[in-house]
């Protein structure tokens, strides 16, 4: 009864910030970025609060008359705690944007808040596909598992591989990889036997024997970023760096936050992905080099960059909407082109995920670290279930 009464007045708060109280009334255009800055995954919240912080160093803090404000709040990774973030973040700060989500779960979970109030959500790492759907207020930043997972397939079919067990984490991200590589790899004549492991405390050793019995020519793997050092491990463990079996898979296994800790087990694992911390471009190497010097020389990863443009996106959409939130804000992100230090990057205006290359990389020694050095690209990639669906 009384979570009721308390549910109801959130609700009507929200309703009344929808109908007048919009934050694009105010001098100040407040951001509430709202990530795992503790728990298992806090390594994307320290990416991406690094990077929107190094965005905002580097291009003010005053855009088409209003002066940005950063919230940051930590979810601890925990769904209900970023929903109940969200909305206070949005009644009593009255935020005019809600950003990061570190995982799907995350990113899910305010999207009927910020339908309600009219607030943009720009999802800076959340990749389930579906996302954009829960609600026509967010915007995405960072990738999809089925656009960084079907440039996968073709290259195994095309380099004669044969046979892949996959191995992914058991929640959206995992079982969009998934099905993105099973459907493109069989369409192709490929042989494929799939396996999910639970995204809390992961134990993979079980999987790794049945791997090595299955002797396939490839093991695809996605767990979500972070977690590849762990996964690495075992692998080792088990012996399977040794076993001629190929490692392949997006490139969250091989994230440039803990990929030179991983030593030369993880030397010519092949993977697809939008963003290295060694693509060669010059917008890149600023970057790089700005991001290190601002973070005790901490490599930025994908989560840094999906960070990054995600602030670029809410600059230039305000610039476009000459400062105006809510409706007016998403409508002007929509269609918004640039180039990122992963490359071009287009927000698509129908679907508001991000349309980018996809490069297939493999892990090299470079001037003694480790890194994902991209020897293909694939441009232009949307993505792949959204773009079926509207055909
Ligand atoms: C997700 O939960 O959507 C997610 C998290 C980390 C990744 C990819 C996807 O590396």
């Amino acid at each position: 009864m009384r979570r009721r009464t308390v549910l109801s007045a959130a609700g009507a708060a929200l309703a009344m910030l929808a109908l007048g109280g919009t934050a694009s009334a105010q001098e100040a255009m407040k951001i509430g970025l709202i990530l795992p800055m503790t728990g298992p995954f806090a390594s994307t919240g320290r990416q991406i609060e690094a990077a929107v912080k190094l965005y905002m160093q580097q291009n003010g803090d005053t855009v088409a008359g209003k002066k940005i404000q950063l919230i940051v709040k930590d979810d601890t990774g925990v769904a209900d705690v970023t929903k109940r973030l969200a909305q206070e973040l949005i009644v009593n700060e009255k935020v005019g944007v809600i950003a990061g989500f570190g995982l799907t779960p995350l990113a899910l979970a305010p999207a009927p808040l910020a339908t309600q109030a009219k607030v943009p959500a720009v999802v800076m790492a959340a990749a389930t596909a579906t996302i954009t759907e829960a609600s026509p207020y967010i915007v995405r930043t960072s990738f999809t598992l089925p656009q960084a997972t079907v440039p996968m397939a073709n290259w195994a079919s095309e380099n004669g591989i044969k046979k892949v067990v996959t191995l992914v984490s058991d929640y959206g991200p995992g079982i969009d990889a998934e099905k993105a590589f099973s459907g493109a790899f069989s369409a192709k004549g490929g042989q494929v036997e799939n396996m999910r492991v639970p995204l809390a405390n992961p134990d993979f050793s079980p999987f790794l024997q049945k791997v090595a019995d299955a002797k396939p020519d490839a093991l695809f793997v996605f767990v979500p970023s972070g977690v590849g050092a762990q996964f690495m491990k075992q692998f080792v463990e088990r012996g399977l760096d040794k076993s001629g079996i190929k490692l392949i898979g997006p490139g969250d296994v091989t994230d440039d936050d803990i990929l030179n800790g991983m030593g030369d087990v993880a030397l010519g694992a092949i993977t697809t992905q939008h963003y290295s911390a060694a693509h060669d471009s010059p917008e890149n190497k600023a970057f790089v080099e700005a991001f290190k010097k601002a973070n005790n020389g901490m490599r930025p990863n994908f989560m840094a960059v999906g960070g990054y443009d995600g602030m670029h996106l809410i600059y230039e959409g305000l610039k476009k909407s000459n400062g105006a939130g809510g409706e007016a804000l998403v409508n002007a992100m929509k269609g918004l082109s640039w180039t990122s230090p992963r490359g071009p990057v287009t927000i698509d205006p129908q679907t508001r995920d991000i349309i980018q290359n996809i490069y297939v990389r493999k892990v090299e020694r470079v001037n003694g670290e480790l890194y994902n050095v991209e020897f293909a690209t694939i441009p232009n990639v949307k993505d792949p279930v959204k773009a079926a669906k509207s055909n």
